[in-house]
């Protein structure tokens, strides 16, 4: 029995409560920026503060979003007027977590795909997160498809990391979100991406039992099982719903506290649709609850609209809590499309 392990395990219900998934908005500075460019918002640390801000102070959000997963830079910030980002989201009764990898770096001798680093000196970064508030944390491993890719060397290396991590996680309090993202990027058939996903998350999960990670204090943020977005073969949002879910059924010990879906460049709506389809069609089978762990997919709408309406604050707010919602819907099988309709949900 581990020190925190109460602790842990009932942070990891809280975070995938009913109804309630993850909201993620741990873009580190590199990716915030080039998503603000393409809108042509300043690269700025003024601009990513107000940003940041703006999504936090969400009237309600805490309704459909259990925590905000931060990045280091935002962590340590403060609303324009001077309120600590960890009191706003105290005050909200949500759960702070924290992206604690270094990024994916290219892997040596193996030209095409990464290896996520951050094992070195993370103890001492876990406990002064802990020690600040934060409660959770991510590290994102990428997995990429393509001509002869991934390698077993690949899957091996970023497995371990994941579950060196995690380890780490779990001995300072902090309950890990495991992230093993396959990539939507390139032309990959739906049996493809089944194939790499399903060798993925054996090999985590083989990664995971072996540096003794307790499952009921992790949660699991998978990518779906999809085509890639340049296969000319789509599917229909109940195929993938089904090949996801038997793939984790397969895959994912009964224990796990959760799965939480990253969105990967998904759009809005596919990303709520498949996940509503999960839920509807195998919700009754799946021993973990099955939510929303997106970026993307909450984020995008409020951005833009931010982008070309800097003052209008609360339009912006209005568009992140109807993504919130929806996906709210979505990881209770309740989505519809006639929600996408309303503007206002609140
Ligand atoms: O690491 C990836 C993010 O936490 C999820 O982002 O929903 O835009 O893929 P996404």
């Amino acid at each position: 029995m581990g020190l925190h392990d109460r602790e842990l395990r009932a942070t990891a219900q809280a975070m995938v409560a009913r109804g309630k998934g993850i909201l993620a908005m741990d873009e580190s500075n590199g990716t915030c920026n080039r998503r603000f460019q393409a809108l042509g918002i300043p690269s700025t640390l003024a601009a990513r503060q107000a940003y940041r801000e703006l999504i936090l102070t969400t009237p309600g959000l805490s309704t459909y979003v259990s925590g905000p997963i931060l990045y280091d830079e935002t962590i340590r910030q403060t609303t324009q007027a001077g309120l600590p980002f960890l009191q706003v989201i105290a005050d909200a009764g949500m759960i702070p977590g924290i992206k604690i990898d270094a990024g994916a770096k290219d892997l040596a001798g193996h030209p095409g795909e990464k290896v996520t680093e951050g094992l070195d000196g993370l103890r001492d970064r876990i406990a002064e997160y802990y020690q600040m508030g934060a409660r959770f944390a991510k590290w994102r491993a990428v997995i990429t498809i393509g001509n002869g890719i991934p390698s077993a060397a690949c899957i091996e290396a970023n497995a371990h990391a994941l579950a060196r991590y995690a380890a780490l996680c779990q001995e300072g309090g902090l309950v890990p979100i495991v992230e093993p993202e396959v990539l939507i990027e390139g032309d990959h058939t739906l049996a493809q991406c089944w194939q790499v996903t399903d060798a993925t998350l054996h090999e985590v999960f083989y990664q995971l039992h072996r540096q003794r990670v307790a499952y009921d204090q992790m949660i699991l943020k998978p990518s779906m099982v999809i085509p890639g977005k340049d296969c000319p073969q789509q599917v229909s949002v109940e195929a993938v719903a089904e090949a996801t879910i038997r793939c984790l059924l397969k895959n994912v010990p009964a224990t796990v506290a959760g799965i939480a879906f990253l969105s990967g460049g998904q759009s809005v709506e596919r990303s709520a649709a498949h996940l509503n389809a999960m839920n509807i069609l195998f919700g009754d089978q799946c021993p973990w609850p099955v939510t929303f762990s997106y970026a993307r997919a909450i984020q995008q709408p409020a951005l833009e609209h931010w982008a070309a309406n800097p003052t209008d604050v609360a339009a912006a707010q209005q568009q992140i809590l109807k993504r919130a919602r929806c996906n709210s819907a979505a990881s209770l099988g309740e989505y519809s499309h006639e929600m996408e309709r309303e503007v206002a949900l609140v």
